[in-house]
């Protein structure tokens, strides 16, 4: 069967990415990496990509000025060229217009570095401490045009422990992401999961059972 043509469109370090990357270069993974596209040409994680030998773009977004639209049309282009199937936004840092959502709704994820739909937006790992959530982590979810809204296809969790500060509790929640990630994409790219509704995602079969206390004890 035909592998799904996926984007990775980043903005940073790309860690994420690399992560998916390495699950696509195995030949049985239902997606392959076609584009890794970024809208800053410094971005930390196009020389990893380029390294692992796959096409790389740039479209920077300050050429646009303040028309959002016009960038996005150039990602779309960019996107067609490369006859991409899906979309995986991996720390990609732009608001996206309802345009471009529309045009690629139920053919775009997201990872969030929180337990969706709690701590939407920026900051999540601070903000999670201070709300004295004893349990965090992060989430894959459908784009849709409600920020960080769209529907989950997966989540993982850890504990927060005491003394975690933003920094030691966003580098735990990052293994989470390198793990959840690829697991999402491969479930979503075999065709394992379909959305139901506007907000809820079936699952064709779950395997964890696994019970998550904090504190332990
Ligand atoms: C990740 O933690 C990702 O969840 C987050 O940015 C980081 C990117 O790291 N995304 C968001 O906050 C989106 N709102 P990476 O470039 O190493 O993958």
């Amino acid at each position: 069967m035909a592998r799904t043509r996926t984007a990775i469109l980043i903005s940073g370090r790309g860690s994420n990415m690399a992560a998916l990357i390495k699950a696509a270069a195995d030949p049985a993974y239902p997606a392959e990496i076609a584009l890794v596209l970024s809208n800053r040409p410094a971005a930390g994680g196009l020389a990893v990509a380029q390294n692992a030998g796959l096409t790389t773009a740039v479209i920077d977004h300050a050429a646009f000025g303040n028309d959002r639209e016009a960038f996005e049309r150039a990602i779309d282009a960019r996107l067609i060229e490369r006859r991409i199937d899906l979309v995986c936004l991996a720390g990609f840092m732009r608001l996206l217009t309802p345009w471009f959502v529309a045009r690629w709704e139920g053919r775009m994820l997201n990872i969030h570095p929180s337990l969706l739909p709690s701590f939407k937006g920026l900051d999540t790992h601070a903000r999670a401490l201070a709300a004295g959530v004893k349990i965090h982590g992060a989430t894959v979810h459908l784009v849709s045009v409600d920020m960080d809204g769209g529907p989950i296809i997966a989540q993982g969790a850890l504990p927060v422990l005491p003394n975690d500060s933003a920094e030691t509790l966003a580098r735990r929640v990052l293994a989470v992401e390198h793990r959840i990630y690829p697991t999402a994409l491969r479930r979503f790219a075999s065709g394992q999961n379909c959305v139901s509704g506007a907000d809820e995602v079936i699952d064709a079969e779950s395997n964890s059972d696994r019970m998550l206390v904090s504190p332990a004890s």
